[in-house]
């Protein structure tokens, strides 16, 4: 992938911010941003203490920053809320009685919620929550379709700090369970289903398969949202019902002054090994930076409705549905369901319908319209646009140019927003109404954020060569710690590359000091923009009885950016199947999860090992893309092992 990618820089084109775009942005030059980002990096304490000042601190910080590291603290002895700054602060304002929230429904169905309401709503949850004997610190799993009760879920949480741990609602009972007993969970909280692709996902039966028998003894209560009114499983006493706790509630709920410090949430995402990784935020810092870098970097103002389509269920919709965006008093669209249904036209008809003005989303969809063909997106009128964004893959030229000419128009600029559940929020990014974009180029980086491009001793390379992604210091919305496991956060980022933030990405910086982001080079593979571990696939293989041994890779893709190839050694007695390789496959649903489905399984008699045992997956990525130039074998423990890949390739 690096590879082919690796002279892209040389050849592309460059496009200034449109001008009727910048006339009212907030930064409108180049010479802007760069004036304010030397400062910023100069002068971190000074530069954000004074962007902390615009939001509501029940009580003033000492100090700006503490960084011991790799341990870092924002804002100390300070005190603040991130509902109350999403939420309530808007309420003497203006924006009372303007809409927080836009949702459509799969179905269609389509509601609005002001701040007030939105208010309403999120204290009478946070009182259910409260009778549900939940209090501040205790973790609460949310397992929910894209509504905006997921939204209020999460405010609620945050506005009597409550530690929300938001599960997608693609991934498996296994996977519910795992997490859910990782952070210890007091409660989970459901809805009997969702709607995608004009089906019911039935989350409610789901979470009921992972805590059966017992499997999750923290649970204690279950809070089940009705969306679609299918029939579902029901436990006396643990489960209960959401219309029916809320009808008593009040629309009182103080707010809870939390530490700066105190967790805002955790995240699990996947890193090189099994286990995956709960990443873990801070109010304080959290709050800062996703409220700053939405501002700026989709130049979101009052008169904006924006829409952001990923879901709740990743850091895209934590910092850029939900947090960031409220924070600034914005207006967000929702929607539930999928881009294809009825058909797809859908995303292209809500911009026209609601008059949205901001869109952001990933390649993956980019590169899906693209394939069905420009009419579903041109008979829309699509006017209302006036900014375009991406995240959580590097784009391909032919996508960005796509998006940007056919959705569009040549009027929005295109903000590819790098970054990681880790970092909070967007890290690298054009600033719209200021930097000059090149197709593929995630540009430069944000206010505080100073990356380098590095070799394995954390030495620079040279312009125009690759090397590893890394950030030199910490930024508000940098990770506090990775739950219950601060060895792990300390060794995954701290000293891979000794004294800097090791993002496991590996990039190239040209002659105009732009990033280009060239993908994972550890064992993380993006499907569709969704993180997945190749050691967590490899553990769901080797859960079917057929498999001795099962190595997992990811190689490129045309649709889903990068897809997973399984490699598998059957057991003696099992013979290699078609019907073998689709229980592989399902295994892999079951355990992960339906996104996480590899492309192939091949069987494979033996897999490549080094002498000392690991198996050479850089060696079955180039069986897989069929590589003529195998390389450097000498450390093979078999070379007759890669012989006979090769020979099976034939
Ligand atoms: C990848 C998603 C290229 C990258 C916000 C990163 C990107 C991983 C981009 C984090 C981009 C995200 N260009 N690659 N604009 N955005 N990535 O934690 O490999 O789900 O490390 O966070 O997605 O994925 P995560």
């Amino acid at each position: 992938m690096a590879e082919e990618r690796g002279n892209v820089a040389e050849q592309s084109a460059v496009f200034p911010p449109p001008k009727e775009f910048q006339k009212t942005a907030y930064i409108q030059s180049l010479d802007e941003y760069r004036e304010r980002y030397e400062r910023s990096i100069r002068d971190p304490e000074g530069y954000w203490g004074e962007v902390a000042e615009e939001f509501h601190w029940f009580k003033k910080w000492n100090q700006v920053r503490k960084w011991e590291e790799p341990w870092v603290e924002w804002f100390v002895g300070a005190e603040t809320n991130l509902c109350y700054n999403c939420v309530d602060r808007h309420l003497n304002t203006e924006r009372r009685h303007k809409a927080a929230i836009v949702f459509e429904g799969e179905p269609g169905d389509v509601r609005t919620l002001t701040y007030q309401q939105l208010h309403d709503e999120v204290c009478r949850v946070a009182n259910v929550l409260k009778g549900l004997g939940l209090q501040k610190g205790d973790r609460v799993a949310v397992y929910m379709p894209m509504i905006p009760e997921l939204a209020i879920v999460l405010l609620a949480c945050a506005r009597l700090g409550i530690i929300h741990s938001v599960i997608f609602g693609g991934f498996s009972a296994e996977a519910v369970r795992e997490r859910v007993n990782d952070a210890t969970c007091k409660a989970v909280i459901t809805a009997d289903g969702g709607w995608r692709r004009a089906k019911i996902v039935p989350l409610k039966e789901t979470v009921d398969k992972a805590l059966a028998d017992g499997a999750c003894p923290s649970v204690e209560k279950v809070l089940v949202f009705k969306r679609c009114g299918n029939d579902i499983p029901w436990t006396e006493g643990r489960d209960v019902w959401w219309h029916e706790a809320i009808a008593e509630a009040s629309t009182d709920c103080p707010v809870e002054p939390l530490d700066a410090q105190h967790p805002a949430f955790i995240l699990y995402t996947s890193g090189s090994t099994g286990k995956p990784k709960g990443v873990q935020h801070a109010v304080g810092g959290y709050m800062v930076y996703t409220a700053h870098t939405a501002k700026y970097i989709f130049d979101l103002k009052d008169t904006d409705l924006y829409w952001c389509t990923a879901d709740i269920g990743w850091i895209t919709g934590h910092s850029y549905i939900v947090y960031g965006p409220l924070a600034n008093g914005a207006t967000v669209f929702m929607y539930e369901g999928a881009p294809d249904t009825p058909n797809w036209g859908r995303f292209w008809e809500m911009i026209e319908r609601h008059r949205i003005t901001i869109l952001y989303t990933a390649p993956t969809a980019i590169r899906a319209f693209i394939r069905q063909g420009n009419q579903w997106v041109t008979q829309h009128d699509l006017s209302s646009l006036r900014l375009l964004g991406t995240v959580g893959e590097p784009i391909n030229p032919d996508a960005w140019l796509w998006y940007y000419r056919v959705v569009g128009k040549e009027r929005c600029p295109i903000v590819d927003t790098w970054w990681q559940t880790e970092t909070g929020g967007i890290l690298i990014s054009p600033l719209p109404g200021a930097t000059p974009t090149k197709p593929g180029s995630a540009t430069l980086p944000f206010f505080g954020v100073e990356p380098d491009v590095v070799d394995q001793d954390g030495k620079p390379v040279p312009t125009g060569e690759q090397g590893f992604l890394v950030i030199r210091q910490p930024w508000p919305g940098m990770m506090r710690t990775l739950w219950g496991d601060p060895d792990r956060y300390r060794q995954s980022y701290w000293e891979v590359i000794p004294h800097v933030y090791f993002t496991g990405d590996g990039a190239m910086r040209d002659r105009d000091g732009y990033f280009w982001i060239l993908g994972r080079i550890d064992d993380v593979v993006n499907i569709s923009g969704h993180r997945i571990g190749t050691a967590e696939v490899e553990h769901a293989l080797v859960g079917h009885p057929a498999v001795a041994e099962a190595a997992v890779i990811g190689v490129p893709d045309e649709l889903t950016g990068q897809a997973l190839v399984c490699f598998v050694t059957l057991k003696s007695g099992y013979q290699k199947s078609d019907e073998i390789k689709g229980q592989l496959v399902e295994q892999v649903a079951s355990v992960i999860g339906k996104f996480a489905r590899p492309k192939e399984i091949r069987f494979t008699d033996a897999l490549p090992k080094t002498r000392s045992g690991k198996i050479m997956r850089r060696l079955l990525r180039k069986v897989a893309l069929r590589d003529p130039s195998l390389g450097n074998i000498d450390t093979l423990e078999d070379i007759s092992v890669l012989a006979k890949l090769q020979a099976d390739e034939e």
